[in-house]
């Protein structure tokens, strides 16, 4: 298991290019499932998760084949195995995808209930219950859903109580190949729901209303193969811009979608950030100056997105003024809240919301990550400390920032993994 090192007060400055999505990589390569011919599947960021899935399609019979230039090839013609084992669902939630796909397409499915980030109660109980009304029998038993299907998937109108992301996914891959309309209302709007629908069109899908939250979706016999290339990451964009503003630097982040992220580009405007936004590049500069705290309240795109909130924590934990932000997508997701405190920060959790009075500047310390997004937090937290931080448990970053390590030294940070031996 490895740790981080930081030596934090650098402001960080330079140019780094942003990976693919891997809320987007992932569904997608569930989607390979969908059909008998390949699909390859560009701009593929190199994370532990993705890792994951592939070991899981793996398992399951699917060939995958990685490029010189990363880009990966799924084959499912030679599948033989429907189940999706505990070890791998475990240590990452997304398993959940292969549901729709396996059962849409071979009638039967095996998924163990999934674990992933420590944030909360996450049930699947809206992915099950769509896909009921689509005439799926689900049994949850042992700690596994087990579906089945007589025939095709039936098409259904479908409400989901709660927007969920991996539920519109499911249902939406699901419905590619069930006879007939399939209706979502209340579906997620996220970017990477419309990438996966426009990657499902692509491999022959009819879907329409991806980024509304109303989706139609006509059923097809079959599916084929294409090549897709993965949106870009706009967490990872965001991360990065949060870190060089809470460190008073200039940082330009490289391929990316600023379309994508205007909830976020707002907040860092109103911290005082100057922002240039071109067609696929966000420049940041602070002037040296330390950021405003800022107020926030997460919620399903296009609103602020969870998987920022503990980010800005971080900044707002240095920054002038009181901010409050308000999570309202996940419970128990300020973990990140006294790792920080320990270093010095001012922060309270009141219910729902952490009010944070930024400090001048933090004191290094040893901290734990909690989940990946919480892992981010705390090392911009350091960055922004006095002295030494190390960030234990740095396996959650793995699963979701590509080279962490690497972009944040090519900005200039002073930081470096360690291995740390057992026993
Ligand atoms: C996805 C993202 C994750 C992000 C989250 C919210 C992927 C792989 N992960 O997770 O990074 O933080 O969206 O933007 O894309 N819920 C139910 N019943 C269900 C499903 C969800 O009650 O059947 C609830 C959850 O407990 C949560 C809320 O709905 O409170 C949103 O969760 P959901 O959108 O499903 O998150 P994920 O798709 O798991």
């Amino acid at each position: 298991m490895d740790r981080l090192h930081i030596n934090g007060g650098v402001s960080l400055e330079g140019e780094i290019r942003i990976a693919g999505a891997k809320n987007s990589a992932l569904p997608i390569l569930a989607a390979g499932l969908l059909t008998a011919e390949p699909l390859q599947v560009c701009n593929m960021p190199h994370l532990v998760d993705i890792t994951t899935m592939l070991e899981l399609l793996g398992c399951m019979g699917v060939q995958r084949v990685v490029d010189e230039r990363m880009n990966v090839q799924i084959d499912s013609s030679t599948i033989r195995n429907l189940k999706a084992p505990y070890e791998l669902v475990r240590t990452m939630r997304a398993s959940i995808l292969v549901l729709g796909p396996l059962l849409a397409r071979h009638g039967r499915a095996e998924v163990a209930l999934p674990g992933g980030c420590a944030i909360g109660s996450r049930p699947v109980n809206q992915h099950v219950a769509a896909l009921r009304s689509m005439g799926a029998s689900i049994e949850v038993e042992n700690g596994y859903i087990r579906a089945e299907v007589e025939g095709r998937l039936k098409a259904a109108h479908v409400f989901m109580d709660v927007v969920t992301v991996t539920g519109t996914e499911n249902v939406m891959m699901a419905a590619s190949l069930a006879d007939g309309q399939t209706i979502i209302e209340n579906a997620a709007r996220e970017p990477e729901i419309v990438d996966l629908a426009d990657c499902l069109n692509r491999m022959g899908a009819d879907i329409k209303g991806q980024g509304s939250n109303t989706m139609v979706i006509n059923g097809v016999e079959e599916l084929h193969g294409c090549s897709f290339a993965v949106m870009p990451d706009r967490i990872e964009t965001g991360t990065y811009l949060i870190a060089a503003a809470a460190t008073r630097g200039h940082v330009k982040v490289k391929d990316t979608c600023p379309q994508t992220l205007e909830a976020v580009l707002r907040k860092l405007e109103q911290a005082g950030a100057s922002l240039r936004v071109g067609e696929d590049s966000i420049e940041l500069d602070m002037r040296g100056r330390r950021p405003r705290s800022v107020s926030l309240r997460t919620s399903p795109y296009p609103a602020f997105p969870t998987d920022m909130q503990a980010q800005f924590t971080a900044l707002n934990a240095v920054a002038a003024g009181t901010g409050s932000i308000t999570e309202t997508v996940f419970e128990n997701r300020f973990m990140h809240v006294h790792e920080m405190n320990r270093m010095g920060a001012n922060i309270r959790v009141e219910g729902n919301t952490v009010i944070v009075e930024g400090v001048e500047s933090l004191k290094g310390a040893p901290v734990m990550a909690t989940d990946l997004r919480a892992s981010a937090s705390l090392i911009i937290a350091g960055l922004v400390s006095q002295g030494e931080t190390t960030v234990d448990r740095i396996y959650h970053i793995d699963r979701g920032y590509e080279c962490i390590e690497e972009k944040l030294q090519s900005l200039g940070a002073r930081i470096s993994r360690v291995p740390v031996r057992s026993g």
